[in-house]
């Protein structure tokens, strides 16, 4: 059976996943695609840092290695940060690679050129990772543009503050236990800042706005305010009210093409589609000319559920390229 070769760049949380449930599903993955998928390499950061064994597979610091593998296809992408990522996803598509990606810092500034370099070359970039975790609002908004348009984005699109506020109301845990909780599960970024101020948030509202309205607006004209300025005080006075914090990640046009977009915690009572979604979960909401408004809710962080979207990407590629799917 022929063999798809493939690496994994940056071995965190989620690049441990990816490599786990390759193998794990890998016999499947053989039988749904016709083909065998092979990790054959690793791409770290410090060779000297304990990690998971990898028996087999080359693990090398230098991204020369790993683009000098003859037949490599597909390249996993599991850094943080714009660069080098950026620069080694593009030598990855000079080569002819697919590249799939869960990096949002990059992908919600270089989400064009990367899909375009890719389709110069003839090669995919998968990105359902980057937004919202395990919820699949990309393949999702990709399927129903090819019919409708959307008017407005919300969601809640970062796990972390909204682990954190749930552990503040239900469990009344202070703001910093909350959040180191939230890291332990692997839900943080490495800098747990961008996700309590809000900045990831932004980036994964700026990925939807390019895939749902073909651009994005200022980013200096969008307020952008995080959940640590909330205090435990200020959750049990919303709770005693029965109102909830959410920290809320909304995009519209308006009738001339305008985006108005705004990231931020509101007060949100029961009537609102935001107000059940607890803990880890994100929620996208998006208001549609035909469907009405449509609401997906899931895991928004964690190792699995991340990792295993980036597989989908790569089975959906992969299946593409042998005229099993038509999105993409
Ligand atoms: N730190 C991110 C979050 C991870 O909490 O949502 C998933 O992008």
């Amino acid at each position: 059976m022929a063999k798809i070769k493939a690496a994994i760049l940056g071995f965190g949380t989620v690049g441990q996943g990816i490599y786990h449930i390759v193998n794990e599903k890998r016999e499947d993955l053989k039988k749904s695609l016709g083909l065998d998928i092979e990790i054959c390499a690793i791409l770290i950061n410090n060779l000297a840092k304990e990690r998971p064994e990898t028996p087999g597979v080359l693990v090398t610091d230098d991204f020369e290695d790993i683009e000098n593998i003859p037949g490599l296809q597909v390249v996993f992408e599991a850094i943080v940060n714009e660069e080098p990522a950026y620069s080694y996803l593009c030598r990855a598509i000079d080569k002819g690679c697919h590249v799939i990606t869960a990096n949002k810092v990059m992908f919600s500034k270089y989400s064009i050129p990367l899909q375009e370099r890719a389709k110069s070359r003839g090669v995919f970039v998968g990105y359902e990772a980057t937004t919202a975790g395990g919820v699949p609002i990309i393949k999702t908004l990709k399927n129903l543009l090819q019919v409708n348009s959307v008017k407005k984005i919300q969601g809640i699109l970062n796990g972390t503050s909204n682990y954190i506020l749930t552990q503040m109301r239900l469990e009344e845990s202070p703001f910093e236990d909350a959040l180191k909780e939230a890291q332990l599960l692997g839900y943080a970024e490495a800098d747990p800042y961008n996700d309590i101020s809000g900045q990831d948030a932004f980036r994964k509202l700026m990925i939807l706005s390019a895939l749902a309205f073909g651009k994005q607006p200022d980013w200096n004209e969008v307020r952008v305010v995080g959940i640590d300025e909330i205090t435990l005080e200020d959750v049990r006075k919303a709770k005693d009210t029965g109102l909830r914090y959410r920290h809320v990640a909304e995009i519209e046009q308006d009738e001339n093409g305008e985006l108005y977009a705004s990231v931020g915690p509101q007060l949100v009572g029961p009537d609102h589609p935001l107000y059940a979604i607890e803990g880890v979960n994100n929620a996208v909401s998006l208001d549609t000319n035909y469907i009405g408004t449509l609401t997906l809710v899931g895991p928004g962080a964690g190792m699995y559920p991340t990792a295993s979207v980036m597989v989908e990407d790569y089975a959906e590629i992969i299946g593409k390229r042998a005229g099993f799917f038509i999105t993409i």
